[in-house]
């Protein structure tokens, strides 16, 4: 195959014809030499989004706008499957398995680090390389501290900019590719941006997955009756390592690079200036790093690095240093398969002892059953902890788990933390084996287990408050319905007072309310304006989008990304509820897991009565693709701030988006407009010290609808 790039096209000069670019000549009437043309270029245009989405957070096009692109580019590929390129996006959702992996042998072998534990190991690896180099102690080597990502490591090939081979590390000397698989990565550039790339250059840095992505996958598992993984790495490279993979492809991983080799021209003479060459090229590069003078230094920025390990969104398990002058490092070689010039400085692990106080069994949406320790408080990486989540009845009976026994509890890093180990010698004499419940602990009803899945489910559906008020909460939450108001306390008082115990139900409040006896209005704690506000707010939501609308029924594993492609390709919802699974699993992000759930859930009675009976309550609207070439917000960055009065904050993000906006989180000089509420406080301030356009509630809603 011929990697060899034609002509590049130039950046400035993508940015302005992208909005023109999709073609008006249908799919079917291109020729051949018209149809590599437009595959070229859009393979360019969408790489360079890509980029502007993924790493500088600043699209420059809204997602309707990508869509199509990226359709066209695909139909385009359907009628001539063998112009397909190799830097095409539509790779990203995972090519055929693979049988297995074939063996990559890497041109630069990829090393592994030497451990230092202490201060003392640092000291005496700034003293190995002075002696090694002649320098006296006093002469000083600048270094650079970088995090030790906890993933693993990768290596990408590109050639001319465009990316040809993925592989794993393996034993340094050869690995295995995993092409097809890292080509669905959004932070893995198909084409290189800038001009100064090497023709021939492998990139390396580390895979991994978030803490909260790792928690959100754990669940699905868990409720799909799946082993959950033991930490965001585990996860990572289970999912690295899949051979299918469009399965890879719906697993949400990162990666951040941290070094290059190059086998044509070398244009860094840093580690510093390599990192920023990453960045220039397209990848993400973790932002905590410090070029330091003297060993002090280094431990200074390692503790600073060490402070902010439990707020990071992804874990570390210490820090890297490496000698900044690259021809330094060349001198200083390497020692067995570790370079002397970098060193790894690990953290201890963040363990404690406490003891199991009680195990709860908590139900969740769907009506999973998760065990949940709750532990005697104790301090762990300067956390307190007091719960433990212990998954499943299999992970209980695999530690042998117990109420009473002394347990060693571990944050990795973690968000949530996980029971590492019982102290058997410390256990009670009387202790007994925990025994799963058989009924439901909140209603009662059996708790049933599908053969051949772990996770026990309670059979009753929305008659157990657990998980009506848990579907109801979710029905309401700002991705759905967006129901001011309506919290967990005033959704169990609502089923327990029988005023709601289904989506629906909330619907049908105000219409019943004089049935209900005493009137909600009436009860503790309400009274005329409360019940007024919460009617008020429920009525103001009878329109939604088709994809809220998918999104809010709270289908297993169908979060808000699913369900939109759901309403895209659908547009009405009996058209989703009929769906046959072969439909689904067509459709992008969504496997046969996901689609058999899809099709239980409508199959449903439960949740067809529920479907059929909201479609009579309110209006659900296609999803709209507006035109907003006209807009005088295309392109421009939104801030909004303060309490707005007649609009939510999701719909105002929407209006903003629909009109061709980015809606940003904080003021900054990029920013056009920055619309603001009742109590805007610093974000205000900043607008007007920035001399921002500042607009009102009552202005904005007056452009919009313009
Ligand atoms: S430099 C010579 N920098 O840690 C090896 N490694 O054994 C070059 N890692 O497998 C590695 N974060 O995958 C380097 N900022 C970082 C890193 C990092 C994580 C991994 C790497 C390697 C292992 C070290």
């Amino acid at each position: 195959m011929d990697f060899r790039l034609p002509q590049q096209v130039p950046m400035s000069e993508m940015t302005d014809r992208h909005t023109a670019l999709l073609s008006e000549t249908p799919v079917d009437a291109l020729s051949r030499e018209q149809a590599a043309v437009e595959l070229l270029q859009l393979s360019r245009v969408l790489a360079y989004h890509d980029h502007c989405y993924y790493h500088l957070a600043a699209p420059e096009i809204t997602d309707g706008m990508y869509d199509a692109l990226y359709q066209r580019n695909r139909a385009i590929e359907r009628r001539f499957p063998d112009l397909r390129r190799i830097d095409s996006p539509t790779h990203r959702v995972g090519a055929a398995p693979a049988p297995e992996f074939e063996k990559v042998k890497h041109r630069k072998p990829m090393l592994s680090l030497d451990n230092a534990f202490s201060e003392d190991d640092v000291q005496d690896f700034m003293s190995r390389i002075k002696r090694f180099l002649k320098l006296s102690e006093q002469e000083k080597i600048a270094c650079i501290v970088e995090p030790k990502i906890d993933g693993l490591s990768a290596t990408l090939h590109y050639q001319n900019g465009q990316f040809v081979l993925g592989a794993t590390r393996g034993d340094g000397q050869e690995g295995e590719n995993i092409s097809a698989n890292l080509r669905t990565l959004r932070e893995v550039p198909l084409v290189l941006q800038g001009d100064a790339v090497p023709e021939s250059l492998e990139i390396r840095g580390e895979v991994y997955m978030t803490k909260a992505d790792f928690e959100v996958l754990n669940q699905k598992r868990i409720e799909l009756g799946e082993p959950p993984f033991a930490n965001p790495r585990n996860a990572a490279a289970g999912s690295l390592r899949l051979l299918d993979p469009s399965i890879t492809a719906q697993r949400p991983l990162r990666f951040f690079a941290y070094g290059y080799e190059s086998l044509s021209n070398r244009p860094d003479q840093t580690q510093e200036s390599i990192l920023i060459s990453l960045k220039r090229w397209g990848f993400r590069v973790s932002p905590l790093i410090a070029l330091c003078n003297d060993v002090d230094t280094m431990i200074y920025h390692y503790n600073v690095i060490q402070s902010e390990r439990a707020g990071l969104p992804y874990e570390i398990d210490g820090v890297v240093y490496k000698v900044n002058d690259l021809s330094l490092q060349a001198r200083l070689g390497t020692v067995g398969r570790a370079p002397r010039h970098s060193i790894a400085h690990k953290f201890v692990a963040e363990q404690a002892e406490t003891v199991v106080d009680l195990i709860d069994v908590q139900v969740g949406r769907t009506g999973v059953l998760t065990p949940v320790a709750h532990l005697r408080p104790v301090l762990v990486g300067g956390v307190m902890v007091s719960r433990a989540s212990l998954h499943n009845d299999d992970e209980i009976r695999r530690k042998d788990i117990r109420v009473g026994d002394t347990v060693i509890i571990q944050r990795a890093g973690d968000v949530i933390p996980q029971v590492v180990d019982v102290v058997v010698s410390k256990r009670p004499i009387d202790s007994v084996s925990f025994v799963f419940p058989t009924t439901c602990p909140v209603c009662t009803s059996v708790v049933v287990q599908t053969p051949g899945i772990v996770a026990r489910r309670c059979s009753g559906g929305f008659s157990c408050m657990a998980q009506a008020v848990e579907r109801m909460r979710h029905f309401v939450s700002r991705d759905a319905f967006d129901i001011e108001g309506l919290g967990e306390r005033h959704l169990q008082s609502f089923f327990n007072w029988g005023i709601a115990r289904t989506p629906l139900d909330l619907f049908l409040i105000e219409e019943r309310n004089h049935q209900v006896i005493p009137p909600l209005e009436a009860r503790e704690g309400w009274g005329v304006k409360a019940a007024r506000n919460v009617f008020d707010a429920i009525n103001k939501r009878h329109h939604i989008t088709l994809d809220r609308f998918i999104y809010a029924l709270g289908i297993p594993q169908v979060g808000h990304v699913t369900a939109r492609v759901l309403a895209q390709h659908f547009k009405t919802i009996d058209a989703v509820m009929t769906a046959p699974l072969d439909r689904l699993c067509a459709l992008e992000g969504v496997g046969v897991i996901m689609a058999n759930e899809l099709i239980q859930f409508f199959a449903s009675s439960d949740n067809r009565i529920l479907i059929n009976g909201l479609v009579e309550q309110i209006e659900i609207e296609p999803l709209e693709t507006l035109a907003f070439e006209d807009s005088l917000f295309a392109g421009k960055t939104v801030v909004f701030t303060g309490t707005l009065e007649k609009l939510s904050r999701a719909e105002a993000k929407a209006q903003a988006e629909r009109l061709g906006a980015h809606v940003a989180s904080t003021v900054s000089r990029k920013t056009d407009y920055v619309v603001v509420g009742t109590d805007a406080g610093k974000k205000l301030k900043q607008a007007q010290e920035l001399a921002l356009t500042i607009l009102t509630e009552e202005q904005w809603i007056d452009m919009v609808s313009l």
